[in-house]
């Protein structure tokens, strides 16, 4: 690979040579180019001349500069293709700019671009540099006002940050708007919209008054599908006002949904712009979990007003500073609007399914990162999810009080600052007089923490000891880990499943909850309980104390005993879970394939679950659900993934043999034939789904299939049909596919998901499937929600089609990587990654991903987003 771009070193962080005090931006919206000129008030940042100012620029043609009032001359600043260096300045000044830039060409969607007929901008990370020249690093906040012209037939509605101050027209027949944002910010915090737009409006007076208008602007064909969003922000900001103390800060507050986005959403000031996925959602064309992600971004990104924009982070590698607190205060609000166990075993699954393969795999890094080609490949698991879970962990080792003082503390000595996890992390330990100093390896160390624990009852004393050792894998670039500081949250219970006293060794003796958080900061620690009248079943990381791998040596019966019995509900389901995973682990193991996997410790909990299934349907749904085949791969030192699905498709057969009839009849119980929206009806479409699920996978279910298609009332319903039906190929599936794209041919979300259960099938010639429904007029490689419904579902959520023996997976996704990277490197590179971790397939597998990465490896002119991916995925 020639040509290599360098790294970026957390190390190498230096303070801005320059402040930018304001930032005065006119926009000039013209078909043939749009015409930006900035004019900034600087000033250096130690008070003296001569220092030289450095801007950022990306794919700008400069037209003019001057410094106060003068035009520049050629001798005093050098352009290349990256940057803009002024010398000789004074020590404060006025610098003007102008440069013209084509967001018609623009599908790399970052800067300003054209989605559909409207333009809009996306500068998180390093966007803003494609606008204008500019100091595009978050430390240096600037106060923004900003003029947009355009033709007022085509954009009629005209946004940026802020407040609405002005408008007007021109003598040509363009009309103006200008906008203020009072708050200073960073420049990946700006943004722009144009368009012909339609708005739903309401409002919310905030706890001190302030009377806040609220608009959601979306393409005219997608009114009436905004309801969702509108409640679901009018609860968010209710529930920072309730939970935090914390109000909203400007008159107005702004989503804007667009088509074509790189990521979900974009918490710009005062004027969020949220790919159409993360905002749109109705019953007709939505599913649960649409709904679901609609309410969960939306509070995410509105949270961000406080975790991200009045606090934002000193530069690019304090990014979990911002994202994986708000992916926290995101969790907590999702839980307190539903099912918090069942919103818990989600996050749990996701964090598995995406985080701790990207710890175990080549592009393993700390929450906080110590180096970057191209920060946009650090939006990652690790950074949001991990990140998450490491504020979850202050919550818990501090109380939720200790937790509400630290974040008082850190709004009061922050605000309007730029800061970084370590500003973090003091902020939580003076709040509370702690010393979390090992707790910041969390920030510093990659790879996910085994505990092992182990255990001891001395009848005679009866007396109970617990043995947890921690260790944590190497990761690229970190051979030895020291402990982590980390909550393990637990139980015993007898045998008969109740809950006992729990009486550590030195504590008082009155001293006895049914509950302990045991504080783990050793290699090794021991944990003595007294007063302990039988040998106890230890539930241990209840609620999923911490973002670690738990191995303890259960036994069946035990694991049965814990499902149906701890007080925890995150426990009860993951000792089914691993119940399960025992099992199949098993099978995996011997020569010979055995004739049943599932026992009747497994189908005794399942039956149990069934039977209880009316008092927390949601929750049966998720105790139903089988380990997936990539979590199953996650615990092997070397993945087949044909023989795990085969042993996987084993174990359902043995509960449909031993539990059909009951499955069949709580499938029944359960359908429903409507459209509501509360959660119990969420919970119980559910369940007839998951239920559906497991029957799909035996005989002569066809006409059950074609059924639940027919009746569906609502997206969930047919979406689940059409995905089982979609499994073979036959006449009903193809029926069902070809009346599912007929019904919604119109409406993109839909269409999306029409090429995602596609791509998710497990027809042996999917590959070939996608190959040909890429040449179809509907998909398109510049709208990166198709190239994710399609090639990133197959090549992520389809591991056993992905991975097929030929290697014609790897061909498809290699192939498509190289035209996007030069479309849009960040897709590009993200689509990328299923093919980096070949380390534990089989060799054939790993040959054949390998052969792939280098054949992009060695392709010409490769992105930095992709290099870096392609680069590290090969060591
Ligand atoms: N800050 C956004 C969020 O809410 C993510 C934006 C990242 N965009 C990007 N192009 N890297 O999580
Ligand atoms: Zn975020």
């Amino acid at each position: 690979m020639s040509n290599q771009p360098a790294a970026i070193r957390r190390a190498d962080y230096n303070a801005p040579s320059h402040f930018v005090d304001t930032v005065d931006l006119r926009f000039e919206l013209n078909d043939d180019g749009t015409i930006v000129s900035s004019r900034l008030q600087c000033r250096a940042s130690d008070g003296e001349p001569g220092a030289d100012l450095l801007l950022d620029g990306n794919e700008l043609k400069l037209l003019e500069i001057s410094v106060d009032g003068q035009p520049l001359p050629a001798a005093r600043y050098t352009v290349d293709d990256q940057s803009l260096r002024i010398r000789d300045l004074p020590a404060q000044f006025e610098l003007e700019i102008r440069t013209e830039i084509h967001p018609q060409r623009n599908t790399a969607l970052e800067g300003l671009y054209k989605s559909g007929g409207m333009y809009c901008t996306q500068c998180e990370a390093e966007g803003f540099r494609r606008i204008t020249y500019f100091p595009d690093r978050p430390d240096v906040m600037a106060v923004y006002t900003t003029t947009i012209v355009a033709d007022p037939n085509s954009y009629p509605v005209l946004l940026s940050n802020g407040n609405r101050v002005d408008a007007g027209h021109l003598d040509d027949g363009r009309h103006w708007v200008r906008w203020h944002d009072p708050f200073p910010k960073p420049s990946y915090l700006f943004a722009l919209v144009a368009g012909d737009l339609a708005c739903h409006q309401d409002r919310f007076v905030t706890a001190s008054g302030r009377d806040v208008l609220l608009q959601i602007f979306v393409e005219h064909h997608n009114t009436g599908k905004t309801d969702h969003a509108m409640a679901a922000l009018k609860s968010a900001m209710a529930w920072d006002e309730r939970t935090h103390g914390l109000e909203y800060d400007l008159d107005r507050y702004m989503i804007v949904a667009v088509d074509d986005f790189n990521m979900g959403a974009m918490e710009n000031k005062g004027l969020n712009v949220f790919n159409t996925v993360c905002v749109l959602a109705d019953p007709e064309t939505s599913t649960d979990r649409d709904f679901e992600t609609v309410e969960a971004v939306i509070a995410h990104e509105y949270f961000h007003n406080w975790t991200g924009n009045r606090v934002t982070c000193r530069d690019w590698f304090q990014l979990s500073l911002k994202e994986g607190l708000t992916v926290f205060r995101e969790h907590q609000f999702c839980a307190d609007q539903g099912s918090a166990e069942v919103k818990r075993i989600g996050e749990v699954r996701t964090l598995r399914a995406a985080q701790f393969p990207e710890d175990a795999g080549p592009l393993a890094h700390p929450v906080r990162p110590d180096s970057y080609i191209d920060i946009s490949n650090f939006y990652t698991a690790t950074v949001y999810n991990k990140g998450s879970e490491v504020i979850r962990m202050y919550h818990s080792l501090l109380g939720a009080e200790g937790y509400y003082r630290g974040m008082q503390l850190y709004f009061k000595r922050h605000d309007g600052q730029a800061v970084t996890c370590d500003d973090f992390l003091a902020a939580m330990a003076d709040a509370n007089d702690r010393d979390l100093t090992q707790f910041s390896r969390w920030y510093s160390q990659a790879g996910t923490p085994v505990l092992e624990v182990q255990d001891d009852y001395d009848a005679t004393a009866q007396r109970y000891t617990l043995t947890v050792r921690q260790s944590c894998p190497a990761t690229p670039g970190q051979a030895e880990k020291l402990p982590f500081h980390l909550p393990l949250v637990m139980g015993l219970l007898d045998q008969g499943g109740r809950s006992m006293a729990l009486h550590l060794a030195d504590s008082a003796a009155s001293d006895a909850p049914l509950e302990r958080l045991l504080e783990i900061t050793s290699h090794e620690q021991q944990f003595v309980f007294e007063q302990v009248s039988e040998r106890p079943v230890p539930s241990l990381l209840r609620g999923f104390s911490a973002p670690v791998r738990l191995r303890y040596d259960y036994t069946d019966q035990q694991l049965a005993l814990l499902a149906a019995h701890d007080a925890d509900g995150f426990t009860r389901w993951e000792a089914g879970q691993q119940l399960a995973t025992k099992l199949m682990l098993a099978a995996l193991g011997r020569a010979e394939p055995p004739a049943h996997v599932a026992n009747e410790h497994l189908l005794s909990a399942l039956d149990g679950v069934l039977r209880r299934a009316s008092e927390d349907p949601a929750f049966a749904a998720e105790a139903l659900t089988l380990p997936s085949e990539a979590y199953i791969a996650d615990q092997l030192a070397e993945v087949d993934v044909e023989a795990i699905h085969r042993v996987r498709e084993a174990c359902i057969r043995d509960i449909i043999a031993e539990l059909g009839s009951d499955l069949e009849t709580i499938y029944r119980e359960n359908r429903g034939t409507d459209q509501a929206m509360d959660g119990a009806s969420m919970g119980r479409r559910a369940l007839a789904c998951t239920a559906l699920g497991l029957l799909a996978r035996g005989d002569d279910v066809e006409d059950l299939l074609r059924d639940h298609y027919r009746n569906a009332a609502n997206m969930t319903d047919r979406l689940c049909a059409l995905g089982l039906l979609a499994h073979t190929d036959n006449d009903a599936a193809a029926a069902a596919l070809a009346d599912f794209h007929d019904r919604w041919r119109n409406d993109d979300l839909v269409v999306n998901k029409w090429f995602q259960v596609q791509a998710m099938s497990l027809r042996e010639d999917t590959p070939e499937l996608i190959a040909q429904l890429m040449e179809h007029p509907d998909f398109s490689l510049t709208n990166p929600n198709r190239v994710r419904s399609l090639i990133g579902a197959f090549a992520q959520g389809n591991p056993l089609r992905f991975h097929r023996p030929d290697g014609a997976g790897y061909r498809l996704l290699a192939d498509t990587v190289l035209q996007l990277n030069a479309i849009n490197p960040q897709v590009a590179a993200r689509m990328l990654l299923p093919l980096t971790r070949w380390q534990r397939q089989i060799p054939s597998a790993r040959e054949g991903m390998r052969r792939e990465l280098e054949r992009i490896g060695n392709a010409h002119k490769l992105s930095k987003d992709v290099f870096e991916v392609v680069s590290k995925g090969l060591q």
